[in-house]
């Protein structure tokens, strides 16, 4: 609890007595840790604290807190796509796999985010946790990630499809991603597969039409806010000629 609340955002000071007093020092009834924080960096800001230079290791300390926080679908973002006219789309994911070179998600090859990524390779996520803490805080945080997307191997995402759930693995037969659909016919098409399968006459291999796709940061963005607090971002950027990241403080 006390890595937790005291790593990543941390309240910087200001050097004025101000409301963050009054809430830390009643938050110190709970937690020794906590009103020795308040005491040394008592303010209204909201501080990320970076530890070191990958991004990716701040995401994943992030994601975990989260899931050790309960928050609903961790794994879920918004992917930002656009067709070769300018139009923008975006719609929820589930994060699959975290690479040290990108961020692994899976769809249908025939939909129509994957004719985008065809057409312009490049997408934006967007990560949203909202939870409180163990110490009854709530905390925002948003990570935003761009880069490029490639359309992965087989080789590298057969593990994936093969650890998907049997329900999944039968949409993925049956379901062709954003055509028109009779729902009786889906239903009767669903029937038919479960039956086979049930029969042993089937064990769903993956169809050639599910893809997955590795978006390769290039920025990543940070933001995170505690209770009232004004929020701190951090952007970072990697260079595109060493592989390094910098990164700086913005404004919220
Ligand atoms: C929480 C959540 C997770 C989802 N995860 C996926 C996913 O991992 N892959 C996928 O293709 N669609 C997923 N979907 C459905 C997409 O949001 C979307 O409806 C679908 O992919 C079609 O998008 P498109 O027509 O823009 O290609 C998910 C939806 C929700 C609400």
């Amino acid at each position: 609890m006390t890595v937790l609340f005291s790593s990543i955002l941390t309240s910087r000071s200001l050097g004025n007595f101000s409301f963050n007093v009054i809430n830390k020092a009643c938050a110190c009834l709970k937690s020794s840790t906590v009103f020795r924080d308040s005491m040394e960096t008592a303010s209204d800001l909201t501080y990320i604290e970076v530890k070191d230079d990958n991004p990716l290791d701040l995401f994943r300390e992030w994601q975990q807190e989260a899931k050790n926080c309960a928050t609903i679908m961790p794994a879920t973002f918004c992917l930002a796509t656009v067709s070769k006219e300018g139009k923008v789309s975006a719609r929820n994911l589930i994060l699959r796999r975290l690479d040290e070179d990108g961020f692994v998600m899976m769809t249908d090859r025939r939909s129509r985010k994957s004719q985008n990524l065809s057409e312009v390779p490049s997408a934006a996520m967007c990560f949203l946790w909202a939870y409180k803490n163990d110490t009854g805080e709530h905390v925002a945080r948003q990570v935003r990630i761009e880069g490029p997307v490639a359309e992965m191997k087989k080789e590298d995402y057969q593990e994936l499809y093969d650890s998907e759930p049997l329900p999944c693995k039968i949409r993925s037969h049956i379901c062709h991603q954003g055509k028109k659909v009779e729902w009786d016919e889906l239903k009767a098409s669903h029937d038919r597969v479960m039956q086979s399968v049930v029969d042993g006459k089937t064990d769903l291999p993956m169809p050639d039409h599910f893809v997955a796709y590795k978006l390769e940061p290039l920025t990543m963005e940070f933001y995170g806010q505690r209770d009232h607090l004004i929020a701190d971002r951090v952007s970072f950027a990697k260079d595109s000629k060493t592989g390094a990241w910098n990164h700086h403080h913005l404004a919220a």
